[in-house]
């Protein structure tokens, strides 16, 4: 596929994840010499402006190290810029004209990336398939949320690109499936005999994945509070955890093996209950407790009175022979005391503890970020005379032990991926639909109660009431988390 040229086409290039995240992307893809050779890159948006506006506006984001100067003038040189309308198909015709002209009359490949708002998504994309396909390479096209609010407007997308756009063609972005220990997650289970075999609901008694987040909506809160922070991160970062942790061996590691075993998995659990969530929102932290932070409503871009969650628990349950009654608990939320994502795998007790109930439950965690590890809690001896019990780690700590080696940022690869055509780690249209299956029907009661969410305190741990739903859900705690 690489005998033909490359064309990345940045739809949106004027705005906010444009500048903070594409460009920088596509720069360090370009200057560690990852790109096929001779890709051109085409930023197109509403703005007019000119190439030297786009440097300027980008600037602050792109890490040049010394040295590299020389070649972020190539990356530049092999750029361009378009201003146009979303609407009008003439302006898509001039886009075409500009790939054209990049392309030398060698038909070229085309990536189109997405970054504009929702309410145009559908007619950036029937120009873009009318005006701008390739006509001998590929085209295909990376699409980011929101994929609708709820089942039935995510359908209607999904059957809109469908008549554009074949699957192989579709690239819907979670960036969290680009993240190196998520995607290390398959290895751990499927090449290690010693987990695999007591990866089930006769050994595990439940399993926390949780985000958190130590700053608020700080700004973003209109974009924000239309979704919640159950659409932002839960229905989807999680969700796509969770399958990951949960789903049955593929039959091989080709991607339709993968994701046919991720839908599976997730066919197998029901709408999420009112009675197994718990949502809540911050407020401002007290006088005298660090930096002064306002709260969720006093945010001047979040509308007065909003019920929308900044944080949410809720207990999933997989109705298979692996899992059944074992809780799956996912946690997210903004304004929290700490950066950190990570899936903690409880074991159940030692049954006929000979240690007068001191054994404490082995739990496999798998940190995320920040800092990526892998340690599997244990009881070991005390070293010494004694003869007694202390808990310790089986520890697989990235930055002791690979020292050397520098974690790819999880957008560079998935948007390499898309040059290569490897759609392992995106999101298949049949995945989503189970996604919003699962959460619609919890969103709407939400919403249609106007159930208030219980407050908790800006850079706390959350909602006092979590700790009390995770002992309800079989985890015990051994630490603060
Ligand atoms: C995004 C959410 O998908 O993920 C944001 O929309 C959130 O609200 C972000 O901050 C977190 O991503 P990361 O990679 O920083 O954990």
């Amino acid at each position: 596929e690489f005998q033909y040229p490359h064309t990345f086409i940045l739809m949106g290039a004027s705005g906010d994840l444009a500048k903070k995240k594409i460009y920088p992307t596509i720069w360090y893809l370009y200057r560690d010499n990852l790109l096929p050779k001779h890709s051109k890159f085409i930023g197109y948006a509403r703005t007019k402006q000119t190439m030297q506006d786009v440097r300027e506006k980008t600037k602050k984001y792109m890490k040049v190290r010394p040295g590299e100067e020389e070649l972020l003038e190539n990356f530049w040189a092999a750029n361009d810029y378009l201003a146009g309308s979303y609407d009008k198909r003439i302006d898509y015709e001039f886009l075409n004209q500009l790939i054209s002209k990049h392309e030398k009359g060698i038909c070229a490949n085309r990536i189109f990336y997405l970054a504009v708002p929702p309410t145009v998504f559908e007619e950036v994309t029937v120009n873009i398939k009318n005006a701008c396909s390739s006509i001998k390479g590929f085209t295909r096209v990376i699409i980011e949320k929101p994929f609708g609010r709820d089942d039935v407007s995510s359908e209607k997308l999904s059957n809109h690109l469908a008549t554009l756009f074949r699957e192989e063609q579709i690239y819907r972005i979670d960036h969290y499936l680009g993240k190196e220990m998520v995607q290390n997650l398959m290895t751990i289970r499927f090449a290690n005999q010693i987990f695999n075999p007591a990866w089930n609901r006769e050994n595990i008694a439940s399993v926390l994945i949780s985000f958190k987040e130590p700053f608020g909506t700080e700004g973003r809160g209109g974009y924000f509070d239309d979704f919640g922070i159950i659409r932002d991160v839960m229905q989807n970062h999680l969700l796509q955890i969770l399958s990951l942790v949960a789903m049955e061996k593929p039959v091989t590691l080709n991607p339709n093996d993968i994701r046919d075993e991720k839908v599976k998995v997730l066919r197998h659990i029901n709408p999420i209950e009112l009675k197994d969530i718990l949502v809540g929102q911050y407020v401002g932290n007290p006088d005298g407790q660090g930096e002064e932070k306002l709260g969720y409503l006093n945010d001047p871009t979040v509308p007065k009175g909003s019920v929308t969650p900044t944080y949410a628990l809720a207990a999933l349950w997989i109705n298979n022979a692996r899992w059944q009654g074992v809780p799956f608990i996912l946690r997210c939320g903004k304004a929290l005391n700490e950066r950190k994502a990570e899936v903690r795998v409880q074991y159940k007790d030692v049954p006929g503890d000979i240690f007068s109930g001191h054994s404490k439950r082995n739990e496999l965690v798998i940190r995320v970020q920040p800092g990526e590890a892998l340690y599997l809690k244990m009881m070991s001896k005390s070293p010494g005379m004694k003869f007694d019990l202390v808990e310790t780690e089986l520890d697989l700590t990235y930055s002791t032990r690979y020292k050397e080696a520098s974690v790819p940022d999880a957008y560079e690869r998935l948007i390499l991926d898309v040059f290569t055509g490897t759609q392992m780690h995106f999101v298949r249209n049949d995945e989503l639909k189970e996604a919003w299956r699962i959460f619609t029907p919890v969103l709407k009661k939400l919403e249609e109660n106007k159930i208030k969410p219980v407050p908790y305190v800006y850079g706390s741990r959350g909602p006092p009431e979590a700790d009390g739903k995770l002992s309800e859900y079989d985890f015990k705690f051994s630490g603060s988390y």
